[in-house]
């Protein structure tokens, strides 16, 4: 330990208490290994030293193994052997934990000989959600240690439980008080002094036996949830296999699991996903600027998004004034709100009298806009027409006091425009919630040309104190999401035009690792605002654009989706998820028919390779006119938004994966049949043609 490392040594008494100081989140980086290896080491050699409190400076114990190291090759000495130096200590090794315990963490905890948690602490074996599976030790000492049904719950599902489930299930010793890890270390330290309670080295306590039966249980259960997916199943695999065998010998094979796991594009996906989301809140442009106080929010219009977005408001501690039209609108949204609530408390995510207090004392609903004169922003959320829009913004402009945010909910209008309508467009951005809004976590934060640099920081900050994920977007028609997805349901509604039935269409892109196709969310959204959308455009539509004249025959025969028990599929008790509708085949034959076009077969393949070129070929789009700020950007939005498989790390990712030059070839072709729909986007066909990526797009030209 030099007196850089993150980790150091002191004793008091009999005590050593070997401190680690690596922020933000204490991860066990190539120095924290090191620095721990010399802290043990030292204590073997501190003569005076009895018995040692392992705990961790600031917000966090250890968060996990170093993510940032991940794909780089290993630096001595390995976690495992970290780990396996903890448990060979001859002085016991108290753990004292607080905030969240995350997989290496806890594994380096699985090596101590006692745990003691605070309250509130969180614990977990998160790898697979990053691809990966616990690879020091996870997999061998926490079935020994907790069981083996609780043990593949944890490692398979990658969920945290908090320190009362952890004391149940026995994976911590003591539950302590108070706020101060080290002293509950200390005090647990003392304590085992005291009792003089020696050792348990969790590899020497015997192997839990394995039932088949219970085993093909968890096969079934593990293979359902994770879908498309490798590392779950390899991590049940993993423990089951290494319990049958010496420990020495499971703990080899669970490293050579967590290597081979480490080149899978799975991994490198996850991992992306990971960081493109933290990323996504860096706004280097707006770093300088204070975000403005925002405590006090109105929302205008409480119909669907209005009422989600309050009760999200509410929940992080905000107070919200709702204005609908009149009285009895507003007692309806308030009727909403509640329920979204009480629906979060059955759900254990809402402290019952919480909720009653937010509804009670932090919310009200008015058909007056005069209340808005005290709030700090207002997100309006009315429909979603622009000249009504526009006359809300002149009344709030009237009515709000100087420096408030106003924000819109628009989910393609130009954001510009709205501004416009005030004589404070520099306070004016969008706030693109999803649907539903109390549960959804993306939220696209619409920067209009006018927008001040504080107003988009304050965007972002509120972001953070709902919980949601802000990604910046310029203004263009459908933001970011919107857009990509009118492009891939585009190319989707050419597939069908031209003989792919839409259950075909929907089973290629379930295939693909979404919960949904294009048509099972036609339905469920309604396919009247589709209908509404291609009606508006109608007068202004480049004739070379071909029309989904079956999207439109179906809302003309009042067939609106899930509403109304009939879209593309039908819905009723015997099929409450839906059925294919046997008089599709015949209604598409006949559209063909008449539109001169001769129907093709279509493979899985070529479904999902034109599904997925338009999606990317829009994204290059968005990135290059500046829409997004990067790459990263746009896979967010899609993860979050759009249920794009988050093992794929997202539409743009996934083109780098698959080779961009593979997908600008594909398009290529495609245009030879569509050149309207099918223009290649020149970033990519450079890009392509250079042997870039959309992560890092400046080569060639722009790099010099
Ligand atoms: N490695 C490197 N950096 C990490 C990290 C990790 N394990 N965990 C978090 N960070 C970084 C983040 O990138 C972020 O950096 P930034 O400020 O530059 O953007 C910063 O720490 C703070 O993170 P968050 O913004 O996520 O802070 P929160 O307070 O919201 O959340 C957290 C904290 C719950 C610890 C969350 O960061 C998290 O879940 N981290 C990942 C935990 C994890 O997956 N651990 C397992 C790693 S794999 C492993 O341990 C393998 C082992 O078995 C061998
Ligand atoms: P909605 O029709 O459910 O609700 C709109 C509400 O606004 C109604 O309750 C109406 O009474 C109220 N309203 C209309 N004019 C008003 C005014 N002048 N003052 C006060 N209240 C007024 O519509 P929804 O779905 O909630 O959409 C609202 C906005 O959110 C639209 O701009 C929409 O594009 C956008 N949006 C919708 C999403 C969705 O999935 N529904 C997703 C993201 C954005």
């Amino acid at each position: 330990m030099t007196d850089q490392s993150p980790v150091r040594y002191r004793r008091e008494g009999k005590i050593a208490f070997i401190d680690i100081d690596n922020p933000p989140v204490n991860a066990l980086s190539a120095a924290v290994r090191q620095g721990l290896a010399a802290a043990v080491a030292q204590l073997a050699q501190d003569e005076d030293a009895r018995i040692a409190v392992l705990s961790c400076a600031g917000r966090t114990f250890i968060a996990g193994a170093d993510i940032s190291e991940f794909g780089k090759p290993p630096v001595a000495p390995v976690l495992p052997d970290v780990v396996a130096l903890i448990e060979a200590s001859e002085k016991p090794i108290v753990a004292a934990l607080h905030g969240t315990v995350l997989g290496g963490g806890l594994e380096v905890v699985l090596g101590a000989h006692y745990r003691v948690a605070l309250p509130g602490t969180r614990m977990g074996l998160p790898e697979v959600t990053l691809g990966l599976l616990p690879g020091a030790g996870g997999t061998q000492r926490l079935p020994r240690l907790v069981g083996l049904d609780a043990a593949i719950d944890l490692v398979t599902s990658g969920r945290q439980i908090d320190a009362r489930r952890a004391l149940e299930l026995g994976l911590i010793d003591d539950l302590a008080e108070g706020s101060d890890p080290r002293a509950a270390g200390e005090a647990g330290a003392r304590r085992l002094l005291s009792e003089g309670v020696g050792h348990r080295r969790l590899s020497q306590m015997a192997a839990p036996t394995v039932e088949a039966d219970m085993l093909d249980a968890w096969r079934a259960k593990v293979a359902k949830s994770a879908r498309g997916q490798v590392a779950p199943l390899r991590a049940l695999e993993t423990i089951v296999d290494g319990l049958a065998l010496p420990f020495d010998k499971g703990m080899a094979q669970e490293r050579q699991a967590f290597l081979d796991l480490m080149q899978t594009p799975e991994r490198a996906a996850l991992i992306h996903a990971f960081f493109a989301e933290r990323r996504a809140a860096q706004q280097d442009d707006v770093a300088g600027a204070t975000p403005r106080p925002v405590q006090r929010v109105g929302i205008v219009g409480g119909g669907t998004m209005g009422q989600g977005i309050a009760a999200s408001a509410l929940t992080a501690g905000l107070d919200v004034t709702l204005v609908e039209r009149d009285e009895a609108a507003a007692a309806k949204a308030a009727a909403g709100i509640g329920k979204m609530l009480d629906g979060a408390v059955k759900r254990g995510k809402l402290d019952a009298d919480a909720a009653a207090r937010m509804q009670s004392q932090a919310f009200r609903a008015v058909s007056s806009y005069d209340p808005l004169a005290e709030v700090d922003l207002v997100i309006e959320a009315v429909f979603e027409s622009l000249e009504v829009k526009q006359e809300v913004f002149r009344t709030l402009d009237r009515i709000c006091r100087p420096g408030a945010v106003l924000a819109t909910n628009t989910s393609y209008l130009d954001v510009d425009l709205i501004a416009g309508a005030t004589t404070r467009p520099q306070d004016v951005i969008g706030l693109h919630f999803f649907s539903p809004a109390n549960v959804m976590r993306l939220l696209e934060i619409v920067v209009a040309d006018s927008t001040a640099p504080d107003v988009t920081a304050t965007a972002f900050a509120l972001a953070k104190k709902m919980g949601k994920i802000g990604v910046r977007s310029g203004v263009c028609d459908g933001f970011i999401g919107n857009r990509m997805m009118l492009a891939y349901r585009t190319a989707a509604d050419h597939l069908v035009l031209d003989g792919a039935s839409p259950y075909q269409v929907d089973q290629a892109v379930v295939a693909l690792g979404f919960p949904m196709g294009p048509y099972q969310v036609g339905d469920l959204a309604g396919l009247d605002i589709g209908y509404a959308t291609r009606q508006r455009k109608a007068p202004t539509r480049d004739p070379r654009e071909r029309v989904p004249v079956f999207a439109d025959r179906l809302v003309e025969s009042g067939r609106l989706g899930r509403k109304t028990g009939r879209g593309y599929y039908i819905y009723d008790d015997a099929s409450p998820q839906g059925r294919p509708d046997p008089e599709m085949d015949g209604m598409l034959a006949g559209i063909r028919t008449d539109l001169g076009i001769t129907p093709r077969d279509f493979s899985t393949e070529d479904i999902q390779a034109r599904y997925m070129a338009a999606m990317v070929n829009e994204g290059a789009k968005i990135l290059e006119e500046g829409i997004a700020a990067r790459a990263s950007d746009i896979d967010v939005v899609l993860l979050h938004g759009y249920g794009f498989p988050r093992w794929k790390g997202g539409p743009m990712h996934w083109a780098d994966a698959t080779g961009l030059d593979w997908i600008a070839a594909d398009i290529g072709r495609y245009a030879e049949e569509d050149p309207y729909f099918w223009q290649l986007s020149p970033l990519l066909a450079r890009l392509a043609a250079e042997g870039g990526t959309l992560a890092e797009p400046k080569t060639g030209k722009d790099a010099a």
